[in-house]
């Protein structure tokens, strides 16, 4: 039985990655979805939000569970019998993924599959949301639609609290 996990901070999850969720589900046997901080990034929900809104909509897939990690992914692969880390690559990602999935190699075996992000979601990403989102755009398209209503509050209920301070 071959188990992957999907990690990645997920504020907000988009459509780019529920399809490499699915397309990993159909791959592998067991997917984990991880939720994990990624201390340079200023995060609109807390991980536990970020847990909750994935497993809602992860829920469609019967071989795909949802769960929160901290500390290394691949002390967190270990501990879960995960062989394999799956990510969607995007272009410009390609560089700083390469590092990663070589490290992560070199500290404990575990590889890493890289799925081609889909050519409708290549330009999506959840810090592009965010700001788009925060500036009063529309992220309706890129988003399931629960979770651009939470967006858009979320936003909104921060930028109703910065108001006070400018
Ligand atoms: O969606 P993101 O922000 O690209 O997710 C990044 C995340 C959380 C998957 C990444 O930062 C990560 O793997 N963090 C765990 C810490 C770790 O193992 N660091 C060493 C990476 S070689």
């Amino acid at each position: 039985m071959t188990r992957a996990v999907c990690p990645g901070s997920f504020d907000p999850v988009t459509h780019g990655h529920l399809d490499v969720i699915e397309r990993t589900a159909q791959i592998v046997d067991q997917v984990v979805v991880a939720v994990g901080t990624n201390i340079s990034k200023n995060a609109l929900f807390t991980p536990a939000e970020r847990a909750e809104m994935l497993a809602e909509e992860c829920a469609q897939w019967s071989n795909v569970e949802v769960t929160l990690f901290r500390g290394l992914l691949v002390e967190f692969c270990a501990a879960n019998d995960i062989s394999v880390i799956s990510k969607g690559l995007r272009a410009t990602d390609f560089g700083y993924e390469l590092q990663m999935a070589q490290m992560n190699r070199q500290l404990t075996g575990v590889d890493t599959l890289f799925l081609p992000t889909a050519p409708q979601w290549a330009f999506v990403s959840s810090s592009l949301v965010r700001e788009v989102a925060a500036l009063g755009g529309d992220v309706t398209a890129f988003l399931p639609a629960r979770i651009a209503q939470r967006t858009m509050a979320r936003v909104a209920s921060r930028n109703a609290g910065l108001a006070d301070d400018v």
